[in-house]
């Protein structure tokens, strides 16, 4: 850690962190930079606008603020003023399970804004079926549009950056929409709790919402998560704080929107910074895109103001992005768009021993 590091308050390495060497981490910026465009000129711009669909939800543009814990940690209005910022700005907006906001509380702030982007609910699996079925019953009686349930976290990566910072969760900051569950004792115990593609099915089956899963980085997986009931795939590595080394999501995402051959609505996250990168995302086949660190960054620095201001210049700058490549909305874009064939997928037939060699 620099001396410079050493300055900065623990919850900073909390939230700019990743997991070990942080390699991922900034692969997964590099990979939507070093993407190039390549725009076309002279088509007509008349109409340009950013309204697209994400299955049959309509959205007026394809961005999220993805889930992040213990918002509270970063501002005192934690999840509402983020929630509400996002409403406004017709973003979509997922409450983490780990929010320190009553899930209820949330849905009444922003479910009457007839101008919002989806509200969904993220969660981790609970330990058993009926617990993870019960806190969905409940998003889902509240009002919440979809469930999230994150695949890539059966135990926490090893972050060695907020390790180090010391970071404990302030005080009076809780995951409050948890109810205390007895704590695997050991790591193997911790992990013979962890879902499987069963668990996968079930929950899908008796859910009152569609389950999205996130943290898909293997075409084998969209795939499974298809068969499986899922009702949309996230394109995710956790912002690259589970496992370090993995591949960036830009690289990911080729491969799996190939696999999934249009089967499933598909959102892609990590390291998305600027409009050109969510052009990018949708070029390469994404129907829309989750930001996290930087919102949570406006979230910390000016709550539900910063929020808002953070999203209306990524919204600017995906639509002056677009037309300057000759689009005149989102669906538009093609991996025409990009130069070169850095990512080129496979075809999806190389997709079917993937699924077959996938349950070892
Ligand atoms: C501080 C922080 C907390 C997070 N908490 C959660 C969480 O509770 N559940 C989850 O599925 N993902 C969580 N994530 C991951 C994000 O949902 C998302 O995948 C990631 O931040 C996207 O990468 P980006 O930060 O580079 O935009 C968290 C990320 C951060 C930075």
């Amino acid at each position: 850690m620099t001396p410079d590091n050493d300055a900065l308050p623990a919850w900073h390495a909390w939230l700019e962190g990743g997991a070990g060497d942080e390699v991922t981490l900034r692969d997964n910026e590099a990979a939507w930079q070093d993407l190039r465009l390549r725009p076309r000129v002279l088509h007509s711009l008349a109409g340009s606008q950013l309204r697209t669909t994400l299955g049959d939800r309509a959205l007026p543009h394809p961005l999220f603020m993805a889930p992040m814990a213990h918002q509270a940690a970063l501002h005192p209005q934690g999840e509402s003023a983020s929630a509400l910022a996002a409403a406004a700005l017709g973003a979509g907006y997922v409450l983490s399970c780990q929010a320190s906001t009553p899930l209820e509380d949330i849905a009444r702030l922003v479910l009457a804004d007839s101008g919002r982007g989806p509200l969904w609910f993220q969660l981790h699996w609970l330990g058993s079926r009926n617990a993870t079925l019960a806190l969905i019953q409940r998003a889902a009686a509240a009002g919440f549009e979809a469930a999230v349930l994150t695949l890539d976290a059966p135990v926490q990566g090893f972050r060695d950056r907020e390790r180090a910072s010391g970071f404990v969760l302030p005080a009076g900051v809780s995951s409050v929409n948890l109810t205390d569950r007895p704590v695997p004792t050991s790591l193997s115990a911790l992990l013979a709790q962890a879902p499987t593609w069963h668990d996968l099915a079930w929950l899908t089956q008796h859910s009152p919402l569609p389950v999205w899963a996130k943290g898909i980085l293997h075409p084998g997986d969209a795939v499974l998560a298809a068969e499986h009931g899922a009702s949309g795939l996230i394109v995710s590595n956790h912002g690259a704080r589970q496992l370090d080394t993995v591949l960036a999501t830009a690289q990911a995402l080729p491969d799996i929107v190939a696999a999934n051959a249009g089967r499933l609505p598909l959102v892609v996250d990590g390291g998305v910074r600027r409009g050109t990168d969510v052009l990018k995302a949708l070029a390469l086949g994404a129907d829309a895109v989750m930001l996290g660190r930087p919102l949570a960054r406006a979230l910390a620095t000016d709550g539900a103001q910063g929020v808002a201001r953070a999203l209306r210049q990524l919204v600017d700058e995906l639509h002056i992005a677009l037309a300057l490549c000759g689009l005149t909305q989102p669906g538009q874009a093609r991996s025409a768009h990009l130069a070169g064939d850095l990512f080129a997928p496979k075809s999806a037939a190389a997709f079917v021993n993937a699924k077959n060699s996938r349950l070892e």
